[in-house]
């Protein structure tokens, strides 16, 4: 059976973006081979005094005299991303679900991976030189990140990676690292392949890719007054309400499509070219992106209504949540344990006395 692996990293709020273009594919692949699905507390280490400082910033920009501190911050993301999987269908009975820290023979394993790389192929990592341009202190451990991530990946001899287009560069190195390590070594590694949603970008609600980093986002689980906000906030063009509008360029339209089945897209598109088709249910009012969006509102609300309940009640109950984790890192850490007895002997060193 195909052994299937990715990592979330724990960096705050998942947004609709995170939802179809990784999380959606991570849960429909859990009933097509050997799941893993680990939240990446090492990997965030490498951000998280940069978040802190923003934090710090925008607090006392807004007047604030405290704010969350790096340790908050990583034990609270830790937490969402854990309730958020959970919630929106992750299933430990079918995925092992665990935290990247509990299973510490990927350090180890990143030690021995490290030794056969060279310099020149980290030096070339698009992702480094992009949190360097963003201004995110360069520590070695970000520069090191696809060493860490070709671990994740080899730990347990993983077959099938899904992962969204910007990390297919992380995906290649972890090949290469791979295809070192064997040509020094043996065979010990199968080279995984990256699997690419079929969702290539959400645009955001200003029309740029939705990211974070671009404060253009809608959470999952926002859900009320803030998801109402969000949802309004889409930027649209300034065509008068009466006159025809064109769906193909419209933010909110583009997000409806996520959501709505052919014949709901053909007839909000309709009524976009066609502003006055049932008018009389608006009170004779043409239509506007102000409806087109309250449409959206609906979906949304709709889509994410049993998740958002799933997700209260796994909330409340913290130690379930802490013991799915805890039995994901046991059954990760055997794989583990086994790869690295493997990779041990490749290098020449004894079993591990127990
Ligand atoms: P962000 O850009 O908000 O920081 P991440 O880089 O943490 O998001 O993305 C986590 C996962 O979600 C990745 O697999 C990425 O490809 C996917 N993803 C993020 N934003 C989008 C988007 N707008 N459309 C499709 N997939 C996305
Ligand atoms: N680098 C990935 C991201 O930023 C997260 C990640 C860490 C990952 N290790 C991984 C993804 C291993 C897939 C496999 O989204």
């Amino acid at each position: 059976m195909k052994r299937i692996l990715s990592g979330v990293q724990p960096s705050g709020k998942l947004h609709l973006g995170n939802y179809f273009g990784a999380i959606r594919q991570h849960i429909a692949l859990q009933d097509q081979g050997d799941a893993f699905y680990f939240i990446a507390d090492y990997h965030a280490l490498t951000t998280l005094k940069d978040a802190e400082a923003k934090e710090a910033d925008a607090a006392q920009k807004a007047g604030k005299k405290t704010w969350k501190s790096a340790k908050e911050i990583l034990a609270e993301n830790v937490r969402d991303v854990a309730l958020d999987y959970l919630a929106l269908g992750l299933d430990p009975a079918k995925a092992c679900f665990y935290r990247q820290s509990d299973v510490p023979e990927v350090c180890e394993l990143a030690w021995m991976l490290a030794t056969v790389t060279g310099m020149g192929l980290l030096e070339r990592a698009h992702s480094y030189k992009d949190k360097v341009a963003q201004g995110i202190t360069p520590s070695v451990g970000l520069f090191s990140y696809p060493i860490l991530m070709a671990a994740d990946i080899l730990i347990v001899r993983s077959n099938v990676v899904p992962v969204g287009k910007d990390q297919v560069q992380h995906l290649e190195m972890t090949r290469d690292i791979a295809g070192y390590f064997n040509g020094a070594y043996g065979d010990v590694f199968p080279l995984p392949q990256e699997q690419l949603g079929e969702v290539p970008a959400v645009p955001g609600t200003d029309g740029r890719k939705m990211s974070k980093s671009y404060g253009n986002t809608i959470e999952i689980f926002a859900e009320g007054k803030a998801l109402k906000n969000a949802v309004m906030g889409i930027v649209t063009d300034s065509t008068p309400l009466e006159s025809p509008k064109n769906p193909e360029n419209c933010n909110a339209f583009a997000m409806y499509k996520l959501f709505a089945t052919p014949e709901e897209q053909a007839s909000l598109a309709e009524h976009y070219r066609q502003p006055m088709l049932n008018a009389e249910a608006r009170g004779g009012r043409p239509f506007g992106y102000g409806d087109a969006k309250t449409l959206l509102l609906k979906k949304i609300d709709a889509f994410f209504a049993e998740a958002r309940q799933r997700r209260k009640d796994l909330a409340a109950d913290p130690a379930r949540v802490e013991s799915i984790l805890q039995a994901g890192a046991a059954k990760a850490r055997a794989e583990a344990v086994k790869t690295m007895e493997l990779v041990r002997k490749a290098v020449g060193m004894l079993p591990r006395p127990v």
